[in-house]
This record gives C-alpha cells, structure tokens and sequence, in this order.
C-alpha cells in the first residue's frame, strides 16, 4: 500500500502513438549516430507489455524500428552533397543463448571480439534497403523468422531478443580515402518478456526458453548495475555473462547513448511486473556516459563497420600504410645522417670495419708529421711500416675472427693501422726517395679502393 514515486524522462499514456513515441525516445539519437556514437534502444518489460508492439508494431502502425530508418534516409538525402554514404542494416535474435540471423536464416552463428573490429557475428547477412517499402518488407520477413510462442501472458509472446541493427558510414564527398570519415551504430533492441513462469504457465520447451530469457536479461541488468554504479567505474562489467551482453557490448556504456523504454501493463493486477520494471529502468537511468574528450571527440571507429564495409577497411589500411612509410621515412633518413657522420670523421677512423677506407685522403695525414719529425736512422722500422700497401688488401680477405691484438683486430674495432701510436714512427728514418715510393704505393692503394666504393655507390 506504498505510494512509490519514478521519475523518467517522459511517459507515456495509453493513447500515445507509434509517431509520438519515437519522437520523444529515439529520434534524438539520430544526431549522436551521424556524428559517429554507438546508440541503443532498449525496450524492456514484463511479457505481454507492448514491447515488440513499441519497437516493430504492425505493418498499419509500424513501430520504432521502422521509423528510425526512414528518419535516417531523410536525413541523410540532405546531406547528399557533402556526405557519401552507406547504410547497412541485419536483423538477428538471440534464442536460447544463440544467435540467428533473421533475414537469412542458418545455423547458429559464432559471436567474436576483435580488437580492430569490435563485435563481430560470424556470417551475419547485411542488406542495404533503397526504399521505406523494401525495408518495411525486411522487418515482416525478419519477424515471421523471429521465434515466438504463445504464452497464457501473451498469445504472440516473442521467445528471443531481438537485435536490429543499423550501421551508418558517411564520409565528406571532397577530400582523400579516410577524410572525415564517420561511422555509427544504432542498435534497437526488442528484448523477450521478463515472466514468471507461475503467471505465464509455462511447462517443458516454454519454461526452458523461459529460464534462459530470465538469464540473459539478468545479465543485462548486472551490466547496467556495473555501468551505473560509479565506483565501480574501474571494476568489472559482465559483458561476457550472456549471448545479449557479448553482442551489445559496443553499444552499452562507455561513449554510447542508451535509450530504455519500460513498457508496463496498465492493470493493477501485474503491479509486481510494473514495480521491477520500473526500478530497472531507473536503475539504467543512472549510467553516466564516459566524460573526457575521448567520449566528447568523434573518432575514427573501424571496429564498427570495419569487418563489413570494404571502404572503411581501404580507409583503415591506407592511415595504417601512411604511418609505415613514415615511419621508414624517418629510419632512411636516420641511416643517412648516421652514414654523412661517418663520412666525416677524422682521417684517423678512415677504415671501415671490413677494413675498406672511407675518405680519399686519409693516409697523408698522419704520416705527414712522421715526414715533419725525421727521416734518419730506423731502417727495422721501415720493414714494419712497409707492409701497410699488401697489408690492406690482405685486410680485405682477413678471417672475422682474430685476436684482439692482430692488426685486423684493431681495424675491425674501426681504427687503421696506419694510425701511429707516435706520430712519426712510420716515416722516420726514409730518405726522400724512400717515402715518395711509399707514398706513392699508398696512393694507388688509396685510389684503387675509392675506385671500388665508388662503383660499388658508397661513396
Ligand atoms: N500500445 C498498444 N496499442 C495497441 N495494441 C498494443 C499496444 N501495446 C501492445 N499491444 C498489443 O498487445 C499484445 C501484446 O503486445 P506485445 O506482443 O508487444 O507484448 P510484448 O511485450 O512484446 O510481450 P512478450 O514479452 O511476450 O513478447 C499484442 O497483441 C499487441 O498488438
Ligand atoms: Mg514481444
């Protein structure tokens, strides 16, 4: 004998129509869809309540569903000159945890996250309606194939939920592959009654079908009581509870825009039906959506249509080659830099470590000074010096390994032998003659391996 009070964001009578009622629920979704947002309609309720009435109606009074397309498809012929676009629609249920397509009926279909795509069913047809009549056809055509059964609640008591689904490309008519490109989901749900099986009657395959209807729209509930409570923003929500909450996954919470729609029986004899409808509607009333610029800016989402429409894929794959060849750009242009550093290096570093000079002249210099110091005496020394000529072609062909203290060690570490450890030991003690002739041999040496840089384009 309480008086409970709920409040929402509009109610609606018994004599409000199908038009009235989209108006003031899911037409203002439309905006979020075309600015690329993931929206969901829910129409939630005890069995018998109107809800597939609300979302599909009938062909004379169609519903939400029917209204929102033809919406959409007005909307988007006035933007026909800066906008091309793309709509796709399927239509599926989620029976006795598993997932069929409506429009193509087949076997179960697998259900499947992918980091790139986001949810993805498995073989789910998607059609392209041109006109309101052909759609209104899909949705009569979906629904024959939709599961239902009478119930004593409802003689026409849909036994799934069904998912509606509609996605929506756009992309600016000027501009490259991926420019403004837009991509948005609207998801409207029929969900099955919420019964108790004593009021239903239900017995056997119904009671079944029934358990498994409660399960998922439990889970459901537990995931807008996740959503909702705040402090469990960073806890977790079980997406993966049921068939329903793994597919809306992508459209409850986070950026989305969620529309709940609580359709209760206007009798006082189904008061504990409207009573837990009514607190789960407001309980879903309380999810925030994500704040912070992330919800706010209008992203790139391929995980929406990414699997499905090969635009958006080429669009994906073509930002995706852009990074890579800018990415390679910058790695040329850091080998460049690092092979110009090389290439001035003091003439001491002349040699590579395969033992291949990298200036043309290198060698003068440090035996320049060894000419300065002297040139008398040290005879032994020269026989040490002179092999430096066959020396650096032997380089060439020296093993990779060699001890440390070998000459090719020490070019291998990037220094010549040609460095002295003093100045003049190399040159001291020539005669004049003696080191024109070195000199000379260097020299040819010298050219012979710029020659060979050369052609081989190193230098
Ligand atoms: N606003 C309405 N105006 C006219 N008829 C309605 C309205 N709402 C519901 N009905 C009728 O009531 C009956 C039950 O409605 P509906 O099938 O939509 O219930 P439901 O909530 O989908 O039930 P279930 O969970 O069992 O599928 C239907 O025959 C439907 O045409
Ligand atoms: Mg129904």
């Amino acid at each position: 004998g309480k008086d409970l009070t709920f409040v929402f964001d509009r109610v609606f009578g018994e004599g409000a129509t199908q038009e009235e009622v989209f108006q003031h629920s899911t037409r203002g979704l439309l905006d979020s869809v075309l600015r690329g947002y993931n929206c969901s309609v829910f129409a939630y309720g005890a069995t018998g309540a109107g809800k597939t009435y609300t979302m599909l109606g009938s062909e004379q009074s169609p519903g939400i569903m029917y209204l929102s397309v033809v919406e959409l498809y007005k909307r988007l012929e006035a933007r026909k000159g800066e906008k091309s676009c793309q709509v796709l629609v399927s239509y599926q249920e989620v029976y006795n945890e598993e997932i069929h397509d409506l429009l193509e009926p087949k076997g179960p279909l697998a259900i499947r996250e992918d980091p790139e795509k986001g949810v993805v069913v498995q073989g789910l047809s998607l059609h392209q309606p041109s006109s309101a009549e052909q759609l209104l056809e899909m949705l009569a055509r979906g629904n024959k194939n939709r599961t239902q059964h009478p119930t004593d609640a409802n003689a026409t008591s849909s036994r799934s939920h069904a998912i509606f689904q509609v996605c929506v490309e756009q992309q600016d008519v000027a501009g490259g592959l991926a420019a403004g490109l837009r991509v948005g989901k609207l998801s409207l749900v029929d969900l099955a009654g919420s019964e108790r099986a004593s009021v239903a009657n239900t017995r056997g395959e119904r009671l079944r079908e029934g358990a498994n209807i409660n399960r998922s729209l439990l889970a459901l509930i537990n995931v807008i009581n996740a959503l909702a409570d705040a402090k469990s923003k960073k806890s977790h929500v079980p997406y993966r509870d049921s068939k329903l909450t793994r597919l809306l996954k992508d459209s409850i919470g986070g950026s989305c825009r969620t529309v709940v729609i609580a359709a209760v029986s206007p009798s006082g004899l189904a008061h504990q039906d409207t009573y837990n409808t009514l607190k789960y509607a407001s309980r879903a009333k309380e999810i925030k959506r994500a704040a912070g610029p992330s919800a706010l800016s209008v992203p790139l989402k391929p995980k929406v249509l990414g699997s499905r429409c090969p635009r958006c894929r080429h669009a994906v794959r073509c930002q995706q080659l852009q990074a890579e060849v800018a990415e390679l750009r910058a790695k040329l242009r850091g080998q460049q830099e690092a092979e110009e550093r090389a290439l001035v290096l003091p003439p001491a570093l002349v040699c590579s470590p395969g033992g291949l000079p990298r200036s043309e002249a290198p060698v003068p210099r440090p035996c320049s000074s060894g000419l300065a110091d002297g040139r008398e005496g040290h005879g032994e020394q020269l026989e040490a010096g002179w092999p430096l000529g066959p020396q650096l072609g032997a380089e060439e062909e020296a093993p990779e390994e060699m001890p440390a203290s070998s000459p090719g060690a020490a070019q291998q570490a990037g220094t010549l032998q040609l460095q002295p450890q003093h100045p003049s030991c190399l040159l001291q003690g020539l005669s004049c003659c003696q080191t024109e002739t070195l000199l000379g041999a260097l020299l040819s040496v010298v050219q012979k391996q710029s020659s060979v840089l050369r052609a081989a384009n190193l230098l």
